[in-house]
């Protein structure tokens, strides 16, 4: 089993990617960190515990993280995921608590553990990377405990927060340039799943109402549905489970090695990932400098994913 963390706004897509995380026989979902991103920390925190109630997983510890961005103000994405970040679903709400510890720690413990049996962790982060930002510079150690880093976030091309940045970056660009930083610093390897191949991992109406017998199924059903409503389709993607996929089949993702640096100051492009895919030659004689270099993600075999999500 392959060793897990998710780190979530959620959000209808992070709901997608914690039903596929929490019931895949091949992943050990070793815990799961809640970032203010899509809603509110509180709303975020609620949407957590509820879809893993759902999906029978109650024993997934899940904790508490940054509620606002490094510098800048929180911004939400109600307008796409609904006033509590659920779809506003009629659905009973988890009263669960949460581990004691911030974020921060519960990802620090899991990582020193992990770092000392050797079952290093694949960490997820679908949102903002305001707790992973605090993560590495808190305890750069805790990378040791790292087996690679697979996100979702920013774009090569188009942005759909802004024309020119993708939402989890635009809302946190600096912890974002930390979490890049730290990757080079300390050799962290990293997948950008961006809104490249985001948006191509799409379930339709009909497999989504075939979906019954069991609570995780039925909230699967209902996600699916809302993200149809939101994009006025015969169906919805599964967004931030499309990474979950990539983690569980990553043969169904092309991937290529670009480096990349997060645009912290443009007026109109602050938030924007650059992905410089220029020649090696002009790559190496950038007067800027080494940027992190990283996989980017830029195609997917959505049928294939789909599949994948729909089955488990
Ligand atoms: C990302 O932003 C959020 O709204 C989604 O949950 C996803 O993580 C897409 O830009
Ligand atoms: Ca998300």
């Amino acid at each position: 089993m392959k060793p897990v963390i998710l780190d979530v706004d959620t959000g209808l897509d992070d709901a997608c990617a914690l039903l596929l995380a929490a019931r895949h026989p091949e992943l050990d979902l070793k815990a799961v960190t809640c970032v203010g991103g899509n809603v509110g920390i509180d709303d975020v925190v609620r949407n957590t515990l509820t879809v893993l109630d759902a999906a029978g997983r109650p024993d997934v510890p899940v904790a508490r993280g940054a509620a606002v961005p490094l510098i800048q103000p929180v911004r939400s994405a109600r307008h796409v995921h609904g006033e509590d970040g659920l779809g506003d679903l009629d659905w009973p709400r988890s009263t669960r608590p949460t581990d004691p510890r911030h974020a921060v720690e519960l990802l620090h413990d899991v990582l020193r553990d992990a770092a000392a049996t050797g079952e290093l962790i694949t960490l997820i982060p679908l949102a903002p990377l305001t707790n992973i930002a605090l993560l590495l510079r808190t305890y750069p150690e805790a990378a040791r405990g790292l087996r690679e880093i697979v996100f979702m976030g920013g774009a090569a091309g188009i942005g759909n927060a802004t024309a020119a940045a993708e939402f989890n970056i635009w809302t946190d660009p600096e912890a974002a340039a930390i979490v890049l930083a730290a990757a080079k610093d300390l050799g962290i390897a990293v997948t950008m799943y961006g809104l490249d191949v985001f948006y191509d991992v799409v379930v339709t109406l009909d497999q989504a109402r075939a979906l019954s017998g069991s609570p995780s199924a039925e909230l699967a059903c209902k996600l699916i549905e809302k993200r149809s409503e939101r994009y006025q389709s015969d169906g919805g993607s599964i967004g931030d489970g499309g990474a979950v996929c990539a983690v569980i089949d990553p043969s169904g993702l092309t991937t290529q090695q670009y480096p990349v640096r997060i645009e912290l100051s443009g007026s109109w492009s602050r938030g924007r990932t650059i992905v410089d895919t220029r020649g090696a030659s002009d790559v190496a004689n950038d007067l800027q400098g080494p940027a992190a270099t990283i996989r980017v993600a830029t195609a997917v075999d959505g049928k294939r994913y789909a599949e994948l999500w729909l089955a488990t």
